[in-house]
């Protein structure tokens, strides 16, 4: 029989940890902010209702009912479809081979907090004395050896946590979810308690109706969502694929996506009104501080934790262990959606051998964004797989389960086991709404590329880290698909 949950809460918490991540800490706050303010929060919401409520039940219903990780579920569904599966898992590979090396870096600050070594210039050591960053993305200039090994530990610390599937993941998750929530509430609490709390909230929130007329803020409301999410990723088929045979699949995607959304909201709190402080004892305004993803972690809040009027090492390294166990359990997800892909194709008995061997490929796929370059790699990989990989995935998807396959067979699975039950909305928003804005945006993407390369790089650079990737993905799915299974 195949492998099970332990228990409804144990799902529920394993989706909603890989659903959690370094996304909603700063991604959100700060897309938030940049796009509108509170009124980011409507087509935040519009994006969560029409595209990831209704595709977290797609994909659930589909692990579900055909009981396989993402790739077989896909053949299941159809001839030659198989591929769809395999794409959206090296979409998600590319994506934690440096979400891990970010963990890593977590680890290294949370070292670090103990004596605040960033020191008064938290700038200038990130980029000069930690990264040690070249001049460009071909200027390699040699491995960090300290970064590599956090990476190590990144890996080990993942596959330990799917070390027998869902059993291991089950219990794992308890800590893994509960813990940087409670992390998080403590900062929250101690943010608004802090002089200056208001201003910054008032950044964050303040609505900008007028935003709303840019496509680019509604490009990535759709962005958030799905990445936040999981969802394309083949991560929430395989996960489903563990639930018993009855459960409840409308009621859970409901709670894991307000969940998920909730704590992107409640993030912002904590990080908008700590700026706040900030922008009070620097006597510099909030949205000049206001850095975008990764320099908020490394940058603005150790400057933060060095300014606090007490215990600032204390909640530094909470501050660290909290990026850390958000990470892990996005991180983990992805390697056991990729463990249940490979194990439903050749029926693998040593699930040890796959595991070791899946970790240490990560592992030196990740070993470029050491390098001394590796901030320009990591930036443009994420700005491809984000937009590009992922978006392709979740179109295909679409159309495909949408168009080529009885969605019908789908909503009957998902209704028989659902307490609410889904629509003709959910047919609308799945053939229709999803897909057309999609397209609208990728168009936009491309046209963007076209008028020049990604943040100002080289096109060589563009090229090897963007396109070329996602072509080499491509094919590698084909050739996965065309490898016979055993049966
Ligand atoms: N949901 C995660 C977050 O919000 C990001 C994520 C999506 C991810 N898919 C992933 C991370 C696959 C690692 C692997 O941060």
């Amino acid at each position: 029989m195949r492998e099970q949950w332990d228990s409804r809460t144990a799902f529920v918490l394993a989706a909603i940890g890989s659903a959690i991540g370094l996304g909603n800490v700063w991604r959100f706050p700060y897309i938030c902010f940049k796009y509108g303010g509170g009124a980011f929060l409507i087509p935040y919401f519009v994006a969560l209702l029409t595209a990831g409520i209704p595709l977290m039940i797609l994909e659930f219903s589909l692990g579900h009912k055909m009981a396989s990780g993402a790739p077989t579920s896909f053949a299941k569904a159809g001839r030659g479809k198989e591929w769809i599966g395999w794409f959206a898992l090296l979409v998600a590979f590319g994506i934690v081979s440096y979400y891990a090396v970010i963990m890593g870096w977590c680890f290294n600050y949370f070292g670090y907090s103990f004596n605040l070594s960033w020191g008064d210039a938290t700038k200038d050591f990130f980029y000069n004395k930690f990264l040690t960053i070249s001049e460009g993305p071909f200027k390699f200039g040699g491995i960090k050896p300290f970064i590599m090994l956090t990476l190590f530990i990144s890996w080990i610390a993942i596959v330990g946590c799917v070390w027998r599937g869902p059993k291991t993941v089950s219990k794992v998750v308890y800590v893994t979810v509960l813990l940087p929530w409670l992390i998080l509430i403590i900062f929250v609490i101690r943010g608004l308690t802090l002089p200056g709390a208001v201003k910054g909230l008032s950044y964050y929130l303040t609505p900008n109706f007028a935003a709303l007329r840019d496509i680019e803020v509604w490009r990535n409301a759709y962005g958030q969502v799905f990445y936040s999410l999981s969802i394309g990723f083949g991560i929430m088929i395989a996960y489903a694929s563990y639930l018993p045979k009855k459960s409840d699949i409308v009621s859970n995607a409901l709670i894991i996506s307000l969940a998920d959304a909730g704590t992107a909201f409640f993030a912002g709190l904590a990080v908008f009104s700590t700026l706040g402080y900030y922008s009070y004892t620097q006597g510099v305004a909030v949205p000049d501080v206001v850095e975008k993803s990764i320099g908020l972690a490394f940058i603005v809040y150790p400057t933060i934790i060095n300014l606090l009027p007490f215990a600032g090492k204390l909640f530094g390294a909470l501050f660290f262990l909290m990026l850390l166990t958000l990470a892990i359990d996005s991180a983990f997800s992805l390697m056991e959606a990729g463990m249940a892909g490979i194990m439903d194709k050749w029926k693998v008995k040593k699930r040890w051998a796959i595991n070791i061997g899946f970790g240490a490929i990560a592992f030196f796929a990740g070993i470029i964004y050491t390098t001394r370059a590796g901030l320009y790699w990591i930036d443009i990989v994420d700005h491809f797989m984000q937009n590009f990989g992922l978006m392709t995935v979740v179109l295909v998807e679409c159309i495909f389960l949408g168009y080529m396959f009885k969605l019908s067979v789908l909503k009957e699975h998902c209704n028989a086991l659902s307490d609410i039950r889904v629509g003709k909305w959910w047919d609308i928003c799945i053939k229709f709404i999803t897909p057309l804005v999609l397209i609208l945006l990728l168009v936009f993407l491309i046209i963007e590329k076209i008028k020049g390369a990604y943040g100002g790089y080289s096109r060589g650079a563009e090229f090897l880290g963007g396109w070329l990737i996602l072509i080499v993905f491509f094919i590698i799915s084909i050739v996965l698909m065309k490898v016979r299974s055993r049966k």
